[in-house]
């Protein structure tokens, strides 16, 4: 990650010294800017609608130097563009105007974040910027196949072509079957040939692009990307397994492949090899099939961060074990059948801060296991047994002070085991689905005075809603969904002067 970062910022530094040198200061103003230069950035200009910012690329004026326009480099020595940078600037446009494939000088070229219609990527022609570095076509709404014309852009360090579809609504359902409206794919070329020459590549974002016809991808990527460090390949509907020689890609930092559900369930062990990747900071394989048993064994990053194996319901062992120096902040592994083990596995988090999990009291040593994490913040806890006893685990969390955000699932509430809850004092966010509650219960419900965001779903309360909820009154939002609430809304509801958003169905 660090290096990533240098690159970046080096290559930032350089980009804004481009931007401040030369035009002006010494008295003689000069454009810098290629009159064709500003021509085709013209050309793009009234190509664009713009939406949400009226006032987006007003610098872009006929007559001055381009170089210094908003979201424009140039190189020094030849005043040709280098750099064009429009993400998020509220454009729309209908496909990529020609114009821009004029800068050829282009080496970084990030258009993400508007939209640019449901167009597809085949008529522009990619192959006129050899010079590109950095590409960024994200969140665009294109559509179709990847063009060949990529491929054959090798000077690409980085390349990002994800989520051309809203990815801000993935439901766990989707997660888990995988079953989502990939709208870009690598067909023809397929992925194997898209990367073939793209050797320099550090950065490869493809999220939601769909692969299903790349069962290859795994091989392609470790025989011809040997220097990448990000691979964020998630909701690709991948074919084949995660194979042996991706373990030749040890420099990579980020590794995401969730919601891959086609990796076949025949041979897809949690790879191992990835425990010894020495730079790992993100490791992430929600809901891709992985099965068997854990290894035990301590992953060899002392910078991993992220960790989520969740939602492989066929994965269990004992917890993921990590060095006493370990910097893990989340931590999820909810839907997977892993067993506490031993007290003190627990001990080794000191930066931990969104933990989720299965709790199976059989193997679970409570207070020993969870009570020291004070740096926690969101918890996410799911019964997977009937007894499993929640006022003793959240006794042992009680020191959690700073506990913000709490998610339950599946659990049976008895007035002391919900009292606990009402401890924590910091709880800002509190989650409840499918638990049942005793009568005594809801009237504490009214000392949860902290909560911003309350959210009960498919609970059997079999009662009225009790009126001490009029208790709550920081609540912002609250979330009631097929509870088996009886009799009327209480008016006491009315006293929640702060609730923006209220449902109740
Ligand atoms: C401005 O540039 C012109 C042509 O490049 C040159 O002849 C002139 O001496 C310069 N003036 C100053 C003040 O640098
Ligand atoms: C782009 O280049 C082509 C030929 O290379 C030229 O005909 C066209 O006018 C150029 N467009 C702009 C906007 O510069
Ligand atoms: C850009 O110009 C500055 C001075 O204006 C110079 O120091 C620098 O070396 C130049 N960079 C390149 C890449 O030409
Ligand atoms: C591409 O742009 C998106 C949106 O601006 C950004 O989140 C993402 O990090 C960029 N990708 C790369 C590789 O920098
Ligand atoms: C890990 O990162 C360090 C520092 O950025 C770098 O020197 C080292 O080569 C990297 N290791 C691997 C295996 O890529
Ligand atoms: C977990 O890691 C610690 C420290 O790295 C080590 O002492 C311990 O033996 C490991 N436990 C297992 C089960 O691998
Ligand atoms: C971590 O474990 C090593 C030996 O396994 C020990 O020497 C070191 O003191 C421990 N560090 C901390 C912070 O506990
Ligand atoms: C709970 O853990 C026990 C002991 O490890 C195991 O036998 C049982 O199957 C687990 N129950 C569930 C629902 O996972
Ligand atoms: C409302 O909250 C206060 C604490 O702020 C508590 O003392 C009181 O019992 C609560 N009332 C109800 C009806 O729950």
């Amino acid at each position: 990650m660090a290096s990533i970062g240098w690159v970046l910022l080096l290559f930032i530094a350089e980009l804004s010294a481009l931007a401040t040198s030369g035009a002006h200061g010494d008295g003689n103003f000069t454009l810098r800017c290629q009159p064709d230069q500003a021509a085709s950035l013209l050309q793009l200009k009234k190509s664009f609608s713009f939406f949400h910012y009226p006032s987006a690329l007003e610098s872009w004026q006929d007559g001055t130097d381009c170089c210094l326009w908003e979201g424009v480099g140039c190189s020094n020595s030849s005043g040709h563009v280098t750099a064009l940078e429009l993400s998020g600037h509220g454009l729309y446009s209908q496909g990529i105007n020609p114009a821009i494939f004029n800068l050829t000088s282009l080496q970084l070229l990030d258009l993400s974040m508007n939209y640019f219609g449901e167009y597809s990527l085949l008529q522009f022609r990619f192959e006129r910027l050899p010079l590109l570095t950095h590409l960024n076509l994200s969140h665009l709404g294109f559509q179709g196949q990847i063009p060949t014309g990529i491929g054959g852009l090798t000077n690409l360090i980085s390349l990002d072509l994800s989520a051309n579809y809203d990815l801000g609504d993935v439901s766990t359902y989707d997660i888990i079957t995988g079953d989502r409206n990939n709208v870009l794919y690598l067909q023809d070329p397929n992925f194997k040939i898209l990367v073939a020459n793209l050797n320099n590549l550090r950065e490869l974002y493809l999220d939601g692009v769909d692969m299903s016809s790349s069962g290859e991808w795994c091989h392609a990527l470790a025989k011809s990307l040997p220097r990448l460090q990000v691979l964020s390949l998630s909701y690709c509907k991948l074919v084949g397994p995660i194979c042996p020689s991706l373990s030749n890609l040890h420099s990579l930092t980020v590794i995401n492949l969730e919601g891959n559900f086609g990796i076949p369930t025949a041979l897809a062990p949690f790879p191992e090899f990835f425990m010894d990747f020495l730079n790992l900071s993100v490791l992430r394989l929600a809901a891709t099939n992985l099965q068997g048993w854990f290894p035990r064994r301590t992953f060899q990053s002392k910078t991993l961060r992220v960790l989520d194996l969740s939602w492989n319901q066929d994965l269990s062992g004992p917890l993921p074990n990590f060095s006493n120096t370990s910097s893990l902040e989340t931590m999820m592994l909810d839907g997977a059948s892993f067993s506490f083990g031993k007290p003190g596995s627990f001990t080794n988090f000191k930066y931990l801060q969104t933990l989720s999990l299965d709790v199976n009291i059989s193997s679970v040593e409570p207070q020993s296991s969870l009570g020291i994490h004070r740096s926690l913040r969101h918890l996410g806890l799911t019964q997977t047994d009937s007894t499993s006893n929640l006022g003793l685990i959240l006794s042992g969390i009680g020191d959690v002070q700073n506990l913000q955000s709490l998610e339950l699932s599946d659990w049976r509430f008895s007035l002391t085991s919900f009292s606990s809850l009402v401890k924590l004092k910091s709880l800002r966010r509190l989650s409840i689905t499918r638990c049942t509650f005793t009568r005594s219960t809801l009237s504490t419900f009214g000392n949860l005075v902290g909560l911003r965001s309350l959210e009960v779903s498919d609970c059997d309360f079999n009662g009225p809603i009790p009126s001490a909820i009029g208790n709550l009154t920081n609540l912002k939002s609250l979330n009631i969904d097929n509870c088996d609430f009886l009799g009327p809304i209480p008016s006491s509801i009315g006293k929640l002067m702060n609730l923006r958003s209220l449902e109740i169905f």
